[in-house]
């Protein structure tokens, strides 16, 4: 009787068990506020769907990573991006990819993805890539070079970058696991904001003069 009533407990256990670990769909962009009534509502974290029977292959089709983007620019790269916003096939699917170009010298300066972690493929060139890990785990910094064909991976959220080591021009594909990975250019973020942060508050926590905050400020 005792180990029955056991059994009755344990698959008891069993059929919440699953119910237990659900939780909430993540957020499909950086914020989705809520509101009473649908008519002031503009997405339902995410996209609505496109009516299934007038949906073709062209919905599941983009060729804008056939070109190089322009990378005549401060930080000498551009990233091309194929995500929900250009191609609403991937709506609920989770994934996205990126097109990098870089000039000699050029980089993808320090940033971060909220909603993804990313696989890189190098497509042309040499790249010094690498990522810091959490303030719990000490920042420690991950590095690699890279050529042709190489692959590195950069886990959701942490600050990574790339930078062309090469003479010539360089190349990477890059996929990203969310529909609207997001991206976070840490010093357009933090010295680009609008309206800009008090620059005592960012003397403070750079350790620096508020007027080569001010400085850094103007360049963004
Ligand atoms: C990236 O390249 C595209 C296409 O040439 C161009 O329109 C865009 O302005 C470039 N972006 C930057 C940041 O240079």
């Amino acid at each position: 009787m005792k180990s029955l009533s056991c059994i009755a407990v344990l698959s008891l256990l069993a059929l919440t068990l699953p119910l237990a670990i659900a939780s909430d769909p993540s957020p499909l962009q950086d914020f989705c506020v809520g509101v009473n009534t649908p008519a002031s509502g503009v997405f339902v974290n995410g996209k609505f769907c496109k009516d299934p029977r007038i949906v073709n292959a062209d919905d599941f089709f983009s060729s804008v990573l056939n070109r190089p983007g322009n990378v005549n620019n401060a930080v000498g790269s551009n990233v091309t991006t194929v995500n929900v916003n250009n191609l609403g096939g991937l709506n609920t699917l989770g994934i996205s990819l990126v097109r990098i170009d870089y000039a000699p010298n050029g980089q993808n300066p320090p940033h971060t993805h909220p909603r993804a972690t990313e696989i890189l493929v190098v497509q042309q060139g040499t790249l010094l890539v690498g990522f810091v890990s959490s303030n719990q785990d000490g920042n420690r910094l991950f590095a690699k070079t890279l050529n042709v064909g190489d692959v590195f991976v950069f886990p959701e959220g942490l600050i990574h970058f790339q930078f062309n080591l090469g003479r010539t021009p360089a190349v990477a594909i890059a996929a990203l696991s969310s529909q609207n990975a997001g991206v976070i250019t840490i010093a357009n973020t933090v010295f680009g904001s609008n309206p800009a942060i008090d620059p005592n508050v960012l003397a403070r926590a750079f350790q620096m003069d508020a007027n080569v905050i001010r400085d850094l400020q103007n360049r963004f």
